[in-house]
């Protein structure tokens, strides 16, 4: 499949602190990724709570610049803000919250129009009758069409913020925990909706989730990441059969409909997660793993392939 987008050793380092008596640090947000996102494929960014999953969103959706490393698209590098003008169409998000990100005082109509109106794209008619038919693709009624968004159910809404990011047929989709705000019930048919709008439009999607029984449904490829580092890294079937760092263990040990037989071997998580200002020399995850050795916090591991993935531990093959 062809690669849409390619990110190679990407980073964003936030300053921060200062003041009269703060402390003036680097956070390390995002800290040496790489990826390959194909046409028609899901990758799925999982991990917890402060590993950096939005921050390369913003990046990958060309919001914001990386502190350094390329994102390219069709092979061409976005390293400029020229270039990530040109692009920026190609690539659309939706967020976590449908309730936040659609504007209240206007109909689905016009939430679905205004992209196209913004971007010059045809005449009022043939912008409403485009609102129609996407809002047809995703599960909506035509005579929704001059409703409000507080008119919906999350799941609906969540409906018209998907409709909203296809209106200018973007190619890539960044998508940062897009069903994470509904009930699992309602999870389940967004997934699906997804999964086939991918198929009509060959969409590549970078789906971000911290949670690894949405990744199982969705994903092709898997990148686990932790403290802004991609641990594991590679084909779903891979990293679910055979997972390779004591962090992804840890984290399938935590999902519920997953193997038994990783379940036992596993160990829950101990431990804090470390001050990303103030990050160890060694893995980041060392200070939590069962498997710690001295060269674990002397040596940071890079990702090297493993039983058919990239994994970035010194003992990968021993665990
Ligand atoms: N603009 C910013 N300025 C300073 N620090 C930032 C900024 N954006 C993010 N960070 C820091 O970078 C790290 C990664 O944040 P990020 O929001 O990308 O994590 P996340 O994986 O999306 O977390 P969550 O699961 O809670 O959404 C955190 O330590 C966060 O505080
Ligand atoms: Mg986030």
């Amino acid at each position: 499949m062809t690669v849409l987008m390619e990110a190679r050793d990407v980073t964003r380092h936030y300053p921060v602190g200062g003041g009269l008596f703060g402390h003036r640090g680097i956070v390390k947000a995002v800290d040496g990724v790489s990826f390959d996102l194909r046409e028609g494929e899901t990758l799925a960014v999982v991990g917890e709570s402060g590993c950096g999953k939005s921050t390369l969103a913003r990046i990958a959706t060309l919001l914001e610049p990386p502190t350094s490393g390329v994102v390219s698209i069709d092979g061409k590098p976005t390293d400029t803000d020229a270039a990530r003008r040109a692009q920026r169409l190609s690539v659309q998000m939706v967020f976590q919250n449908p309730y936040g990100s659609l504007n209240p005082r206007k109909t689905v109509g016009a939430i679905l129009e205004e992209p196209l109106a913004i971007n010059d794209r045809g005449n009022a008619a043939a912008r409403r009758e485009a609102a129609r038919a996407m809002m047809a693709k995703v599960g909506l009624r035509a005579d929704q069409y001059g409703r409000y968004p507080h008119m919906f159910s999350g799941g609906q809404r969540q409906r018209i913020a998907i409709a909203r990011a296809l209106m200018l047929n973007p190619r890539i989709v960044v998508a940062d925990e897009p069903v994470s705000a509904l009930d699992v019930s309602i999870q389940a048919q967004v997934l699906n909706l997804l999964m086939d709008l991918q198929e009509e439009f060959r969409l590549a999607y970078l789906f971000i989730s911290h949670d690894l029984s949405v990744v199982r449904l969705i994903a092709r490829e898997v990148m686990v990441m932790y403290c802004g580092r991609p641990v594991e890294q590679g084909p779903k079937h891979s990293i679910f059969a055979d997972p390779r760092h004591p962090y992804t263990r840890v984290l399938l040990a935590a999902t519920p409909s997953v193997d038994p037989a990783h379940r036992k071997s596993s160990v829950a998580v101990k431990g804090e997660l470390p001050s990303p200002l103030d990050p160890p020399p060694g893995c980041a995850f060392a200070s939590r793993c069962p498997h710690m050795t001295a060269r674990c916090t002397a040596e940071r591991p890079l990702p090297r392939p493993v039983n058919g993935h990239l994994v970035a531990c010194h003992h990968a093959e021993q665990i």
